[in-house]
């Protein structure tokens, strides 16, 4: 994969103000769209001597997205400042500061770096925001600083220390078969118009490292040997007859919850549903949008304001307007 290729995916710019620095003449902010994913398979292997999880799961990136603004100024030292959060993380230690602070140490770059997020993708979710809000200011540095641009190894090892979902987010793909902590990436094909609908519990949200810890005492798992190639055969088959399944379902709790939307699911053909990650947002994929309506309407119906719905489209990597 080279360099120009993965500044130019998936870190799309939307807006590049040619508004260039007198000193440098460069553009001194970009703004990107930051797309949520959902995890069509989630397997998770036995603890590793480092503390992950080796695992194997199927990325898909959906058109639900944050928006980051990233602006540089020439500065003696590095600093920076984030806008957006609410109070989310505690101040510099946001994925967004951790991956500029590191990017910017690697690149040998001073700057003071200004970012705003404009948050749509829940938090807490499973759905990927904190590392594709991540993956979005680390292309917005490359771009914003092309003489420094790191190799793309290097890039997706800043990544990686981020968090283990944003080299995917750095990857030139709308999905992929990872394996290792989701750092293994192989490009499968997205089979083309499918809806998303994301059903986000708002009572409560689910912490990664304790999801992990809970699998880690929960009886023996069962696990998949599929090739990427296997998996793209067994994705381009009707929703219907995916048996993909998410490892982290048994231990998340709020069985009552689940087994609604579940059972809300397996009521209508040419529906998938599951929960993303290690949770808290449960989706259900089709081609049909009338049923996805309908288990919005049950979902609702059922749970009131402990639910929050959005509809999303799985990102096919053609990226034609008609697919967003
Ligand atoms: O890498 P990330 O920051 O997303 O991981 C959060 C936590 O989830 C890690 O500290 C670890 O406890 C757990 N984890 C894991 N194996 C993985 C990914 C995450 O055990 N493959």
């Amino acid at each position: 994969m080279g360099k120009s290729s993965i500044l130019s995916v998936f870190c799309i710019d939307t807006f590049e103000k040619l508004c260039y620095s007198s000193l440098h003449m460069l553009p001194s902010s970009t703004t990107r769209e930051a797309y949520a994913k959902i995890n069509l398979h989630l397997a998770v292997c036995a603890k590793r001597e480092d503390g992950y999880h080796d695992l194997s799961t199927l990325f898909q990136l959906i058109s639900l997205h944050d928006t980051i603004d990233v602006a540089i100024r020439p500065s003696t030292g590095f600093s920076c400042a984030v806008e957006g959060l609410d109070g989310c993380c505690l101040r510099g230690e946001d994925s967004m500061s951790r991956a500029a602070r590191l990017w910017c140490g690697l690149a040998g770059v001073s700057a003071a770096v200004s970012i705003r997020c404009r948050k749509r993708i829940p938090v807490q979710a499973g759905l990927g925001g904190g590392s594709s809000d991540a993956a979005a200011v680390l292309c917005a540095l490359q771009s914003l600083f092309p003489d420094r641009a790191l190799d793309v190894d290097s890039l997706m090892d800043v990544g990686l220390a981020v968090g283990s979902d944003v080299p995917f987010f750095l990857f030139e793909r709308t999905a992929a078969w990872a394996r290792g902590r989701g750092e293994f990436l192989e490009p499968v094909e997205t089979p083309s118009g499918y809806h998303v609908l994301v059903l986000m519990p708002r009572t409560f949200g689910v912490s990664t490292a304790q999801a992990f810890a809970a699998l880690d005492s929960a009886p023996g798992r069962h696990s998949e040997s599929w090739t990427a190639s296997e998996v793209g055969k067994l994705f381009a088959e009707d929703c219907s007859s995916w048996p993909f399944y998410n490892d982290f379902a048994c231990v998340v709790g709020h069985d009552e919850l689940y087994a609604v939307l579940q059972a809300a699911c397996d009521s209508k053909r040419d529906v998938f549903g599951s929960l993303t990650g290690s949770g808290s947002a449960w989706y259900a994929v089709s081609r049909d949008e009338a049923a996805l309506d309908s288990i919005r309407s049950a979902a609702v119906a059922e749970f009131g304001d402990d639910i929050s719905a959005f509809r999303a489209k799985m990102l096919c990597d053609h990226r034609c307007d008609d697919t967003l």
